[in-house]
């Protein structure tokens, strides 16, 4: 009995691996993406870049495991959640008022802890966010709201803004 119960989850496990999740890549420069939008500091921008972006961007840097369901779709799932609350590749298309209610969140999620998500943390050292990065991204976020708010032009990076058509 347990034999066959062994060999009935391998097969549903192995039948798991026929369906693979969509993946959430793209290698284009996208004119939209926050950083061809704003000046950011580097600290911050080197935290969105190796942790936010997986979740909040068009190109997701997968681990080993997406390959392996259910682990894959479920973290697949969370790349699609979370880039419909929020997408740094396409930043720069949101209007004035929407960009000023996600600076807003992304203070807010850095304060109360709430980003990234716990169970990414496991495979992503990155993520462990220290105080002085969480401070450093909420005072960028406000900081940057506050521009936005007073005069949206002034927000704009004039290096990169040149390949914008904003
Ligand atoms: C593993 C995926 C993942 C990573 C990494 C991640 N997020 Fe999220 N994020 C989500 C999901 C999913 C949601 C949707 C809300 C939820 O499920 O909690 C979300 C929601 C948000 C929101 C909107 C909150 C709201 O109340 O609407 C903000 C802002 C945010 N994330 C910022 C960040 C920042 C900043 C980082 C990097 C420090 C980050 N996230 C990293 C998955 C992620």
């Amino acid at each position: 009995m347990a034999k066959i119960i062994f060999y009935g989850l391998l097969v549903v496990f192995f039948v798991m691996q026929l369906f693979q999740p969509d993946r959430n890549t793209s290698s284009e420069n996208f004119k939209t993406d926050l950083a061809n939008h704003y000046k950011i500091p580097d600290t911050v921008e080197n935290v969105l870049n190796t942790v936010c972006y997986d979740c909040h961007s068009n190109n997701t840097d997968y681990p080993w495991f997406i390959n392996v369901q259910p682990v894959g779709w479920y973290m697949q799932s969370k790349v699609e959640r979370g880039k419909k609350h929020l997408n740094f590749s396409e930043f720069g298309s949101l209007t004035k008022e929407q960009a000023l209610k996600k600076l807003t969140l992304i203070d807010d999620v850095m304060k109360t802890n709430r980003m990234p998500l716990k169970a990414y943390k496991w495979y992503n050292n990155d993520a462990n966010l220290t105080e002085k990065q969480r401070t450093a991204i909420s005072h960028w976020a406000l900081e940057l709201r506050t521009i936005i708010q007073n005069d949206s032009l002034k927000a704009l990076n004039p290096d990169t803004l040149i390949t914008s058509s904003h």
